[in-house]
C-alpha cells in the first residue's frame, strides 16, 4: 500500500460524516465495567458483548470504524464469522488497539508512560494480515499540581510518534490518542494549558519521526473542567476553547479529529461535539479538519446497562447502541438536539 492509500483510509474513517466506535477496552477494564453491573467477567461474556456491538443492525449508518482489542480481534460471532469479517461485511473498517497499557513512569510519582513498542512491528504485520486497517495507541496524562510533568509529556509523545511511524511502515493508519484525563477538580484553564503542552510535544515528535500527518487521526480529549470541578464551564466555552486550542496546536494537514469521551455522560459528549460542529459550520474553512467522535463509554455504557449479560436484552441494547451512534452522527453535522433523546 502507498501513503496515498493510507490517506484514503484515514479520510474514509473521519471524512464521510461518520465516527468511530471504541470497543477496545482491555480485559481488565471490560471486566471492571461488567463487575459494576454484576455481569460475569469471563472470556465468553466479553465475546457475547462484542458480538452484540458488532452485529447491531444499522450501526454502519453512523459508524465508519471499530477499534478492537487483542482478544476481540481473534474472536468470532456465534455462527463462526470472524469479527473482522463481520465488520467489513457491515461496512465498518476494523482497527486494533496496539499499546499494552500505561505503566508507572520511573522517577515520577503517579505518572504513566504507555508501553508496547517492543515487538510492535511484528504485531502490526500480523494485525494487518488479519484485516486491521487502522490502529490506536493511548497515552494517559493526569492533571494535578505539577502534572503532567515535561518528562511525562515528552516520553509519551515520543512513544506515540514511534508507534505512528511503525504503523505507516505496516500500511496501517495510526490513531494518536494523547488523553489528558478529565478526572479531578481542575478548571478549564488548567486543562487547556496541559492539553496545549501535550499537543505541542506530540506534533514536534511526529515531525521528528517523519510521520505523514495526512495519514493520521488525532484522538484528543475535549478541553473542559475536571469531572468533579465545582464550577463547570458553559457549553459554548468548552466548544470554543477546544476548537481554539486545536487550531493553535494541530497542523491543518492532519486527516481529522476524533474525540474521546473520557467519562462524560453520553448526552454531554453528544451535546459538546454538536456545539463544536455548529461553531465549525459558522466559521467555515477556519476549522480545517472533520470533528468526529471515537467514543467508548459514551456510546457503549447505556447499551451495556440495558444488556446486563442477558440474551433476552440483546435487541433492546442494540436499539440503545444505534440510538447513541445516531445522536453522535447528528452531532457531526451540528444537527443533534436534546429532543432526539428517548
Ligand atoms: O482509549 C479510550 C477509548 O478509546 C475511548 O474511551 O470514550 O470512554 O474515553 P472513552
Amino acid at each position: 500500500m502507498t501513503i496515498h492509500a493510507l490517506i484514503e483510509t484515514a479520510r474514509k474513517l473521519v471524512g464521510d460524516g461518520r465516527g468511530l466506535l471504541a470497543m477496545d477496552e482491555s480485559n481488565a477494564t471490560c471486566n471492571k465495567r461488567f463487575a459494576a453491573l454484576g455481569i460475569e467477567q469471563t472470556e465468553p461474556t466479553r465475546r457475547d458483548w462484542r458480538e452484540l456491538l458488532i452485529t447491531t443492525p444499522g450501526l454502519a449508518d453512523s459508524i465508519s470504524g471499530a477499534i478492537l482489542y487483542a482478544e476481540t480481534i481473534h474472536q468470532e460471532t456465534t455462527n463462526g464469522t470472524p469479527f473482522v469479517k463481520a465488520l467489513v461485511e457491515a461496512g465498518i473498517i476494523p482497527g486494533i488497539k496496539v499499546d499494552i497499557g500505561a505503566k508507572p513512569l520511573a522517577g515520577y510519582h503517579d505518572e504513566k508512560v504507555t508501553e508496547g513498542l517492543d515487538g510492535l512491528r511484528e504485531r502490526l504485520k500480523e494485525y494487518r494480515q488479519m484485516g486491521a486497517r487502522f490502529a490506536k495507541w493511548r497515552a494517559v496524562l493526569s492533571l494535578s499540581q505539577g502534572q503532567p510533568s515535561p518528562a511525562c509529556i515528552e516520553a509519551n509523545a515520543h512513544a506515540l510518534a514511534r508507534y505512528a511511524a511503525l504503523c505507516h511502515e505496516a500500511d496501517i493508519v495510526p490513531i494518536i490518542e494523547p488523553e489528558v484525563l478529565m478526572d479531578g477538580t481542575h478548571g478549564i484553564d488548567a486543562c487547556q494549558d496541559a492539553t496545549s503542552a501535550v499537543l505541542q510535544s506530540v506534533f514536534e515528535q511526529l515531525n521528528t519521526q517523519g510521520v505523514v500527518l495526512e495519514a493520521i487521526i488525532l484522538k484528543p480529549n475535549m478541553i473542559a473542567a475536571g469531572l468533579t470541578c465545582d464550577t463547570q464551564p458553559s457549553l459554548d466555552n468548552v466548544a470554543a476553547t477546544t476548537v481554539v486550542t486545536l487550531l493553535r496546536h494541530v497542523p491543518a494537514s492532519v486527516a481529522g479529529i476524533a474525540f474521546l469521551s473520557g467519562g462524560q455522560s453520553a448526552e454531554l459528549a453528544s451535546t459538546r461535539l454538536n456545539a463544536m460542529n455548529v461553531m465549525r459550520k459558522s466559521v467555515g474553512a477556519r476549522v480545517p479538519w472533520p470533528l468526529v467522535f471515537s467514543y467508548g463509554r459514551a456510546i457503549q455504557q447505556p447499551a451495556l446497562e440495558m444488556w446486563h449479560g442477558e440474551a433476552s436484552n440483546i435487541a433492546a441494547a442494540q436499539r440503545i447502541l444505534v440510538h447513541r451512534a445516531t445522536c453522535n452522527h447528528a452531532a457531526i453535522n451540528g444537527e443533534y438536539n436534546a429532543a432526539m433523546e428517548l
